[in-house]
């Protein structure tokens, strides 16, 4: 089976992390996001994947070039962003398949566990011209959602709304007919989402959901971001991708962890970085180079390739960006991003619960 890979957004909710790297390039548990989605796909039968690229395309071939985790890749970028169903139809020419074969969609943001051969499978058996993956959330209120009939089959794509008909959204997995991608205007920003979807509904197109609500995960996000790389390094999703065995930390090979730190939570530990004795790191992301000094404590942070976190600062729900500097005695909180670069000199940030 062939299948497109959306990995063209700007990824803006995750600044400054990506600036200089795309949200699906950015290492998690100890690899590039992606890399855990080639090893899913490839163990769901996909031999072969069009990358769909736009913001810092050149950065995804030279990541991965042209085979990975057994998976043949090939790149198709947009000189201007085409929305998700723009991007699809710009990407499908790369596709070798035939009109009526299935092609997986795979948004480059989402850590799924579902089992995309039963989803392929509804699919087949239905003999739909797109099948989605969706899953259920306890709050569908912040969400857009899809309601199905008796035979699974979807009824609407509605918009977020603070009385949902139903729990079930849309998990960013399509199976399509490759023909159903041939309706999608060619050379325009198409939304599947707004667009497509809601369309294919229209026309009366069959439009099947595939409901499994096993582990799954938008990274979109900086917590979700830290969250799945912490799930991914605890195991609480399995991935071939992951350079060692699950546990309370991964400590990539270079990295200096001292004998006398607490690390765990899922604590991801980049190349080069170090983390000294009496430094409590608790769920959270250290990329390559960084530095967390003596009696530091750092928790659901993550911070960037060579930021330093001084003697006894507290992080907690913190973004640092390359480089960026904490001094000794900083105490930084609440979803705080700082920007690559930047240096906080000594205490000159205390949080208080005081008004
Ligand atoms: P935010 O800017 O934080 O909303 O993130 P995003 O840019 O990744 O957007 P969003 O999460 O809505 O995108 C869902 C998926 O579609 C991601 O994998 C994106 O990389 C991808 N995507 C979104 N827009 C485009 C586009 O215009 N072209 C391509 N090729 N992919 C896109």
């Amino acid at each position: 089976m062939e299948a497109i890979l959306l990995v063209g957004g700007q990824g803006s909710r995750l600044r400054p992390l990506t600036i200089s790297t795309p949200k699906p390039l950015l290492p998690t548990a100890g690899v590039a996001f992606l890399a855990h989605q080639l090893a899913r796909a490839r163990a769901a039968g996909v031999e072969r994947i069009v990358f769909a690229t736009s913001y810092r395309a050149e950065m995804f071939e030279a990541a991965f070039g042209s085979h990975a985790h057994g998976v043949e890749l090939v790149y198709v970028s947009e000189d201007e962003p085409l929305g998700t169903g723009g991007a699809i139809r710009n990407a499908s020419r790369e596709l070798t398949c035939g009109p009526d074969e299935p092609v997986l969609i795979l948004n480059g943001d989402i850590l799924s566990g579902h089992d995309v051969r039963s989803q392929v499978k509804v699919h087949e058996e239905a003999g739909a011209a797109v099948t989605l993956h969706l899953t259920t959330v306890d709050d569908p209120s912040r969400f857009g959602c899809v309601p199905t009939d008796g035979a699974g089959r979807v009824t609407a794509f509605l918009e977020k709304t603070s009385h949902p008909v139903t729990n079930q959204i849309n998990a960013g997995c399509y199976v399509f007919r490759r023909s159903a991608i041939d309706t999608i205007a060619e050379g325009e920003v198409v939304s599947v989402e707004r667009e497509t979807f809601p369309s294919l509904i229209a026309s009366g197109s069959v439009v099947m959901g595939h409901v499994e609500a096993g582990y799954w995960l938008d990274v979109g996000t900086p917590e979700a971001f830290v969250r799945g790389s912490c799930d991914l390094v605890l195991g609480r999703l399995e991935s071939a991708a992951m350079p060692g065995d699950p546990g309370e930390r991964l400590a990539l090979d270079g990295s200096r962890v001292s004998p006398g730190a607490v690390v765990r939570g899922g604590t991801a530990v980049g190349r080069g970085a170090t983390v000294e004795a009496g430094a409590t790191v608790i769920g959270s992301v250290l990329l390559d180079d960084a530095f967390v000094a003596e009696g530091a404590t750092v928790r659901d942070s993550v911070l960037s390739r060579g930021a330093r976190v001084g003697p006894g600062a507290v992080l907690d729900g913190v973004i640092l960006g390359d480089g960026a500097v904490v001094g000794p005695g900083n105490e930084l909180r609440g979803g705080l991003r700082v920007w690559p670069g930047i240096e906080l000199p000594p205490t000159a940030v205390r949080f208080s619960t005081d008004t």
